[in-house]
């Protein structure tokens, strides 16, 4: 019999506040992600999504409460461990953030590069990756020649080159149309189901009608809700 205290969390937040000056971004925020879990973080404009993934992707740190990933306590480790931790995370933007002035396969293949892969091995992975996401025709293309659905599925591709064991996605659709948008979905969905933890940040809850899964909504830096969402047929 597993329960839930059985289920095995891969981040967990106690008490988190972040205050950017007097504001305050994020309030009093205790959460659960499980691994393997899909979790949308929905909520309006300015209600504290960014700020909340940034949190655990180690790109701001709290200003109160704790923050453990993977068993590990952000707060107590030193500067120099957290590159290694930032590994564990591969994320994908809004605006895709590919550099335009290198081609499809140099920008999913730096993020290999900066780990010190050998060169044979990330040709391989790099390929394999961009077959995956339907981009495998596209290698030697610049960012400004493709649309956004495609920029976002090389994006895509950099964020799980690496096989991060999280995967974080900011309004990964909010500059795609539908057909674009659901495309980028599966593929995250896909990458869940291969057993990576996917959290994706939107606010747009048709989306999360077609997905259903967990969502936890946040109203001015507050969860206020934590439910199951019924996948709407
Ligand atoms: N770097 C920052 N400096 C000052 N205020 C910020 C900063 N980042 C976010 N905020 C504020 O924190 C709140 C939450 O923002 P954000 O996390 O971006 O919300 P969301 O992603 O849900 O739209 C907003 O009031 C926003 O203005
Ligand atoms: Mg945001």
């Amino acid at each position: 019999m597993k329960d839930e205290t059985d289920k095995d969390s891969i981040i967990r937040l106690f008490h988190v506040c972040k205050r950017y000056g007097t504001r305050n971004a994020i309030v009093d925020l205790s959460l659960d992600i499980f691994r393997n879990e899909l979790l949308f973080i929905s909520g309006p404009s300015g209600a504290g999504k960014t700020t909340l993934l940034k949190l655990m992707y180690l790109a701001e740190s709290a200003t109160e409460g704790q923050i453990l990933i993977d068993g590990i306590n952000l707060s107590r480790i030193p500067r120099n461990r957290i590159p290694y931790l930032r590994r564990k995370f591969g994320i994908v933007f809004q605006d895709y953030k590919l550099i335009r002035t290198k081609s499809v396969y140099e920008n999913v293949a730096l993020s290999l590069e900066v780990t010190g892969s050998k060169q044979k091995h990330i040709q391989k992975k790099v390929k394999s990756v961009l077959r995956t996401v339907g981009m495998e025709n596209r290698l030697n293309s610049f960012p400004p020649g493709l649309s956004g659905g495609e920029q976002q599925r090389v994006a895509v591709a950099r964020a799980v080159v690496g096989e991060p064991a999280i995967i974080v996605a900011d309004e990964p659709t909010g500059n795609l149309d539908i057909e674009a948008a659901d495309i980028i979905l599966n593929l995250l969905k896909k990458f869940h189901s291969q057993g990576a933890t996917v959290i994706i940040a939107t606010h747009d809850m048709e989306l999360i009608n077609r997905t259903g899964g967990r969502v936890i909504y946040l109203k001015d830096g507050r969860l206020v809700k934590d439910a199951h969402h019924p996948l709407m047929e």
